[in-house]
Parts: structure tokens; sequence; C-alpha cells
């Protein structure tokens, strides 16, 4: 390996490295491109990932809708499941000609579809087969090609499985890693509950670091606020990656990223992005678009506000009514800003 990341920048200069030092968790449901957009309002600087969009759906099934997004979001890296390696060089090759920033596969989801597919967290048994398949995408593609695992699977020793498994895939060419720092169960526990139950061992994650300090690494499960983000970030972690929090709170999580992760002083507040919102909006009713399907991400943007539940509560009982417009939104608004 040269060392040296596809733009041909050392690893750590590279701007998607940088950018990936806080990042959104791809999150089936919630991360579409409207989510995306919103989460981009509030952090100019946060990698924002999809939702996983499976190679098979990609390549046979014409599932090219699903990639469309706003140029505005960008840096946003699209997460692909699958497990055979032209079927992803192909899907892969697909996202980057759609202009996507990086191409991410995923080792960590345990839900039964994915699973049977054999893909997602069941991979984390098969450390070769990852390799190959980041090979094959890797040539496909010029952008960066990432990994999101899990620490190990089922009864797996993740002390054995996790070193085991970035030694392999990294030696076939990527440098950037999230790791979802606690086991998926494949048998038993649905997806919900694999998010929650299996313990969490950040130590892990953190010793990996120490020993592949050539590895850009962000870790994830459980982190709450950006105190936190910054504490691994402070303990020599490269990147930290927020989902639920990042969702349901993201004036909390996001609102200040900029500033207190990068450095970099925009300013705007939540009442702000609500306005900023507005001509996506309508954009998308005239394209024919129901307007819940953005607000319905929105919802936790006063998380913790005084009017926040007036907020909520309005959008919810109004914004998915026949005819619905951005008028909602700035009644909520105006509902919030009473209470405040
Ligand atoms: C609703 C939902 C959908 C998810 N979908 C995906 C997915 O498509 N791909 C993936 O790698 N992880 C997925 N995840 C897992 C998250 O990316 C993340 O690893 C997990 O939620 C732990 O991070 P958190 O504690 O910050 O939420 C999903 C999580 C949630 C809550």
């Amino acid at each position: 390996m040269s060392g040296l990341s596809k733009s041909g920048l050392p690893p750590f200069v590279d701007p998607l490295n940088r950018a990936a030092r806080l990042s959104v968790a791809p999150m089936m449901d919630w991360t579409d491109r409207h989510c995306r957009y919103f989460h981009r309002l509030i952090s100019r600087e946060t990698l924002l990932y999809t939702e996983m969009v499976t190679s098979p759906a990609l390549v046979q099934g014409g599932a090219l809708h699903l990639l469309d997004f706003n140029a505005a979001e960008q840096p946003v890296a699209l997460q692909l499941g699958g497990s055979d390696p032209t079927e992803l060089a192909k899907g892969a090759k697909i996202g980057a000609d759609h202009g996507y920033a990086e191409i991410n596969l995923n080792c960590g989801c345990p839900s039964d579809r994915v699973q049977s597919g054999s893909f997602g967290a069941v991979l984390m048994e098969e450390p070769e087969k990852v390799a190959e398949c980041v090979a094959s995408m890797a040539e496909a593609v010029d952008v960066p090609v990432t990994v999101k695992c899990r620490i190990g699977v089922d009864d797996q020793n993740p002390e054995e499985v996790l070193p085991d498994f970035l030694a392999k895939v990294s030696a076939a060419g990527v440098t950037r890693f999230t790791v979802h720092a606690r086991k998926a169960w494949l048998q038993g526990l649905s997806p919900k509950e694999n998010r929650d139950i299996p313990p969490l061992d950040y130590d892990l994650v953190l010793r990996m670091k120490a020993d592949f300090p050539q590895l850009h690494l962000s870790i994830n499960g459980g982190v709450t606020d950006l105190k936190q983000a910054q504490s691994f970030l402070d303990a020599g972690l490269d990147g930290v990656m927020i989902g639920r929090a990042a969702y349901h709170s993201p004036w909390d999580v996001l609102g200040a990223a900029d500033h207190q992760i990068y450095g970099a002083s925009y300013a705007s507040s939540p009442s702000q992005v609500v306005q900023d919102m507005l001509p996506y909006i309508e954009a998308h009713l005239s394209a024919g678009g129901r307007l819940n399907q953005i607000t319905r991400h929105m919802l936790g943007l006063f998380h913790g506000m005084p009017g926040a539940r007036g907020w909520r509560r309005f959008l919810s009982e109004n914004a998915h009514k026949p005819g619905a417009g951005p008028e909602v939104v700035l009644a909520a608004l105006g509902q919030r800003e009473q209470a405040a």
C-alpha cells in the first residue's frame, strides 16, 4: 500500500477523512435524502451517510431512484450491502458515477433479510471475502471505499476477530473503518435489540487505534453528545459516528459540530434552519412530494428547548394532511416561538 488515499493526499490530509471526524450513521428509513439535506443545513462539515442500499437491488433491480440526492448534501457517502465482489463493484461504480464521495460496505447490519443474502454483520465471519469485495470495489471507483463493521458476531472473540478483520481488509486497500463497538447476535435478537443489548466495548476500539495507527478509525455506538465525541477524538480516535442521537436531537449533536469539531465558525439557529428548509420543501411539493416526507425528520429539531413539544405536535398532527405546505411549518414554528 502506498499510504496515499485515492485523492493522492496522505490519508490524514484527505478532506473526506477530515469530514469523517464526525459522521451521521447510515440508518434505514431515517437518513434518506430529505433527512441528509436537513442535517447538512445544521452542519456543513459532518460526513453524512445514506441508508444502506443493497447491491442486488441496485444492479439487478434497477433501484436507481434510491441514489438520487441533492448536491448540497455533500460530502455524502453511499452505503452498500452485499457480498458478491462483482456485483458490489458494479454497485460501487453506479454510486460513484452518481457523485457519491465515498462508498461504504456494510459489515454490521444483523437483520434477517440481510443475513439471508449473506451480508451485513455475518461478514465478520468472512474477512477474506470482505477483502475480496473491497478490492473489487476499489478497482471500480476512484472515490474511497470504506467499511462499517462490528467487533464480532455471536460467540466470536472480538479481541481476536477485530484485529484479524482490520488486518485482512486493510491489506486489500481500505484505510478508513467505522467500528460499531458491540457484537451483533445473529440469532435471537431483533435489529433494534442488537443496537442496545450486546455490551459496548469502547476500549477494544481504542486499542485497535494503537495497533493500527495508519488506519483512520471511527467509533460508533451509544454516543449521545458532542462532548463524548470529542473525548474519543482526544483519546486518539480519528472519527466518531453518531446515529440515533443525531437523528433525535439534531441541533444538540450537529448544531455546534462545525465549531467544536472542525474549528469552523458558521452561525445558524434552529429557527434559521427551518427557514432555510422552506425552499427545499417548496421544490419537493412542486415535484409532487408530500410535506411529511420531509418534516418527519425535523421533529426533534428543538429537542430540549422550550416549545419543542408544540413544534413536534403541530407538525405530527398537520404535516400529513392533503395539501399541507410550508404554511404548516411556519405555523409550527409560530407555536414553538409562542411557547419559548
Ligand atoms: C433506524 C435505524 C436504521 C439503521 N440502519 C442501518 C443501516 O442501514 N446500515 C448500517 O450500517 N447501520 C444501520 N443502523 C445502525 C447505525 O448505523 C448505528 O451503527 C447504530 O445505531 C449505533 O449507533 P448509535 O448508538 O449512535 O445510534 C441503523 C440504526 C437505526 C437506529
